[in-house]
This record gives structure tokens, C-alpha cells and sequence, in this order.
């Protein structure tokens, strides 16, 4: 089976062609960054529009690619249904569909989220289930047993805003431009460790739920209490840094403990930091266990991970009718196990 991947649920287009046994053939992106800045965050409209004009070129370059490689036909179809900004959803979903009644393939609308949780299962070395999950994007964080594809189990998720959402947000604080969270990861790097010592929210209580919010505000202070150097909005960001790694740690090992797994999963757009990366394995490996990551340009929005969602799927047999249906919101949990 070979299947066609879209994904549009915000402000990535993306396109991708995954082989059951030649494996990821080709795949583009393209980024939305330079449309959205100038507004200081996504807009939504801009975003569905510009997703229109870009997927059917990526579509056409990727196949000519995938051709090129390993000629023969796509079987099959997949795309993100959800969650998402709907008009976004809906120019994937729409183009996805039409491709897979025209083709006559099956065509399957696939869990933006269950995309991150399955983009390791593209690395050469790819997580044994059952396992930890920690997915840390920009709308969420969420600590998740995974039995198998499609069997999660909610452990602890963020009472308010995302790990992802904290980045962006002190970000815009510091003056930094959309979107924050590489360039303040970047900043940090500049910054002295303990210059600023922000909350660690929930730490001192059991259980694995997060809070980020009060970060915010702790941010908001230091920036308004004096002029800031350069020197000192390092300082700054290494301290955010700091304090949302640490948390993101701590309740991870804590939810290996709890479920008695070595094995920890960790996607999303934040998987990309390279401070939470080094430390957690570092972190994990003195527990016993083992940390997998997608590779860095698979931790944020992309279609590989779609396809091999959707892929685990359409080859269990299921798919979608002929409606066209995007859902900007989803719970995780509600998805089916794949059957073997
Ligand atoms: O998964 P993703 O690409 O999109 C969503 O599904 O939300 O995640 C995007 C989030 C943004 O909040 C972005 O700032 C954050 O991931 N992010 C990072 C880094 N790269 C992306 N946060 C911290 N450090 C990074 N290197
Ligand atoms: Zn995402």
C-alpha cells in the first residue's frame, strides 16, 4: 500500500507519500511564518486561503518525486480531519477527499495528534509499546499511555495553557517575533542559568496534570520591573526555558514510575528543543529507560507523520465515506485501537 499525506490543520502545508515497504518515498513543506507574522500569531482566514493556493502544487511536486523514485500508483489517501483551525481542516480535507474519489482509493481522516505520537515509528530505531507519551505542542500537553496505535490513555494533560503556548507567549514578552518558541530556546542559550528563577507550577503535587499559566505572569514581571540588556533578556529566557524543561521532566519520569514502562515517547512542536531533548534522555537513562524522539524536522507539523497514521489504518481496513468532515476540536481518547 502507498499513501498520499495531507496536512493543513494550521499554519503548515504540508504533503507526503509513504510506502508500506519502501518506506517515507518523498515529502514537502511549506511554511506559513512569513504570512502570519506581521499580526503577531495565526490568522485563520489567511491560513485556509493560503493553504489552498499551496497544497495542490506541493501534491503535484511530491508525486513527481515519488514517481521518480518508485513508480506505481497511490492506494490510498490520508489527511488531517482534525483537531485544527476548521477553514485550514477543511482545504486538506476537501482536496484530500476529491484526490481519493478520482483515484478511486480509500481515503482516511486521521488525529493530528496521533500523527505526532506515530512520527518515531519513522526512525530507525522506533519505540517498542507499550509506552509513555509526552506530547508537547503548541495547543497541547499531554502525558499518555499508549498501549498500541490507537490505544491512549490520558495520564495527565496541561489545566491551561500549552507547553508549546508558554513558549510562544513569554516570547511575545521578551519582544520576540512569531513564532516565539525557537527563537526564545535560541535567546536562551546567551543566558546564565539561575539568573531568574521562574515557578515550577504542580511540581510540589503528586499526580501528573501541568499548569503554565503563572509563568506568564512571572515573565510579565520581570520584563516590566526594569530595562532589560540584552544580557539580562537572555537571562530571561533561559530562566522560562529552564522552568518549563524542568516541569516537562519531572512529571515524565514520574508518569514511567506510575505505569511501571521504560520506554518514553516524546513529539510535538516542543520536542524540537534541544535543551529538553538532551536533558530528559539524560534524565531517563539514570531511571532505566529509553527516550525516542521524531527526528527534529518530523517534532513540528508535518505530512510524514499523517501518512503513517494513516497508513496503520487504511491498512486495518478502515476509511472514510464520501462526506467531507474536519473536526477543530477531538478527544484523543476517543479513537479506536488499530486491529492487528
Ligand atoms: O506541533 P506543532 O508544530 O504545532 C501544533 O500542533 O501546535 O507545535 C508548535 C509549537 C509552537 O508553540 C512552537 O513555539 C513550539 O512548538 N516549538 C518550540 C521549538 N520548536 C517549536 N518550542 C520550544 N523550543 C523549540 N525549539
Ligand atoms: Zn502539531
Amino acid at each position: 500500500m502507498r499513501v498520499l499525506a495531507i496536512e493543513s490543520s494550521c499554519d503548515e502545508s504540508a504533503v507526503a507519500v509513504l510506502d508500506e515497504r519502501a518506506g517515507l518515498i518523498a515529502h514537502e513543506l511549506f511554511s506559513q511564518v512569513e504570512l502570519h507574522r506581521l499580526y503577531g500569531g495565526v490568522v485563520p482566514e489567511l491560513a485556509s486561503r493560503d493553504h489552498v493556493r499551496k497544497l495542490l502544487p506541493l501534491v503535484r511536486g511530491v508525486l513527481a518525486r515519488a514517481a521518480a523514485v518508485a513508480p506505481g500508483a497511490v492506494t490510498g489517501v490520508a489527511y488531517t480531519a482534525g483537531p485544527g483551525l476548521i477553514g485550514a481542516l477543511l482545504t486538506g480535507a476537501a482536496l484530500a477527499r476529491s484526490l481519493a474519489y478520482a483515484w478511486g482509493v480509500p481515503a482516511i481522516g486521521v488525529h493530528h495528534l496521533e500523527g505526532h505520537l506515530l512520527a518515531p515509528l519513522l526512525e530507525a530505531e522506533p519505540p517498542p509499546f507499550p509506552h509513555v507519551a509526552l506530547l508537547v505542542s503548541g495547543g497541547h500537553t499531554l502525558l499518555i499511555e499508549v498501549s498500541g496505535i490507537g490505544g491512549y490513555r490520558v495520564l495527565g494533560a496541561s489545566r491551561d495553557d500549552a507547553a508549546g503556548e508558554a513558549f510562544d507567549k513569554t516570547a511575545k514578552l521578551l519582544g520576540l517575533p512569531y513564532p516565539g518558541g525557537p527563537q526564545l530556546a535560541e535567546l536562551a542559550g546567551a543566558g546564565r542559568p539561575g539568573a531568574f528563577s521562574f515557578p515550577r507550577p504542580m511540581l510540589d503535587r503528586p499526580g501528573l496534570e501541568f499548569s503554565f499559566s503563572g509563568l506568564k505572569t512571572a515573565v510579565l514581571h520581570a520584563v516590566q520591573a526594569r530595562q532589560l540588556s540584552a544580557q539580562l533578556r537572555a537571562d530571561v529566557a533561559r530562566g522560562v526555558e529552564d522552568a518549563i524543561v524542568d516541569t516537562l521532566i519531572t512529571k515524565s519520569l514520574r508518569a514511567l514510575e506510575a505505569t511501571g514502562l521504560d520506554a518514553l515517547v516524546v513529539s510535538g512542536g516542543v520536542s524540537a528543543n534541544r535543551t529538553l531533548r538532551a536533558r530528559l534522555t539524560e534524565a531517563a537513562r539514570v531511571l532505566g529507560a529509553r527516550v525516542y524522539y521524531p527526528r527534529i524536522e518530523f517534532s513540528t507539523d508535518n505530512a510524514a507523520m499523517i501518512a503513517v497514521a494513516g497508513l496503520a489504518r487504511l491498512k486495518a481496513g478502515e476509511h472514510d465515506t464520501l462526506a467531507i468532515e474536519a473536526r477543530a476540536q477531538w478527544p484523543l481518547d476517543s479513537l479506536a485501537p488499530v486491529a492487528h
